[in-house]
């Protein structure tokens, strides 16, 4: 294995296989970072090892990397049931505490205008999430699960008069947040 071969296998790991081959030409390391759906200081962290391993390597003088910013969404498990009271929220609950346990960064929402009860369950009723440019960021709950509920963005109370539309572009909002790395969502549906 040559060097350049073997910074190209540890770049998959550093990078979680958003890095493109390292080329070099003339002293000059060249490669694509898809940085879509990074925490800015993420980003800048795994930029800067790039740069440091690749100006270990005999011959190589400076590293360019082009930074690409295609969003990728995180994959969704929606956890849904034409019955109330059956148990959605305590297994999705406890399915985003094993995925998470498991090492995935997952995320959790809860879209159960009804009775929203994921704050309960990972006990961060106390937190509301930020938005910057229209855009939400989810509460990081006390076990580490990042988490978003129609209950932030509602009254108690005012729940019940909602109706399909409204569900529909809610939602849309819990899920086009800003998860950072989040490459998972466990979604609580209501009822029906
Ligand atoms: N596997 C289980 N065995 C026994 N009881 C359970 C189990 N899962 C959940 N429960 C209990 O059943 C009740 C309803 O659970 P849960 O709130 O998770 O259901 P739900 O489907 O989300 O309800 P809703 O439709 O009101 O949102 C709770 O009291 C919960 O503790
Ligand atoms: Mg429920």
């Amino acid at each position: 294995m040559t060097d350049i071969d073997d910074f190209a296998a540890r770049l998959k790991t550093l990078t979680d296989g958003r890095a493109s081959a390292p080329r070099v030409k003339d002293g000059v390391m060249t490669l694509a970072l898809d940085v879509g759906g990074l925490a800015p200081e993420r980003r800048d962290a795994v930029a800067a090892a790039i740069r440091e391993g690749g100006l270990m390597l005999p011959g190589v003088t400076d590293v360019r990397i082009a930074m690409t910013a295609e969003r990728r969404a995180p994959r969704i498990i929606a956890v849904a049931s034409g019955k109330g009271g059956v148990g959605k929220s305590t297994l999705s609950a406890n399915l985003a505490i094993a995925l998470f346990r498991l090492g995935h960064k997952v995320g959790l929402v809860d879209a159960d205008i009804y009775g929203p009860s994921q704050a309960r369950l990972l006990a961060s009723e106390d937190q509301k999430p930020q938005a910057r440019e229209k855009r939400l960021f989810p509460v990081e709950s006390p076990l580490g699960i990042p988490m978003l509920s129609m209950a932030h963005l509602v009254d108690p109370g005012k729940a019940l008069a909602w109706r399909g539309p409204m569900v529909g572009n809610a939602l849309g909002q819990l899920i086009d947040a800003d998860w950072g790395d989040t490459d998972l969502l466990v979604i609580d549906l209501p009822p029906g």
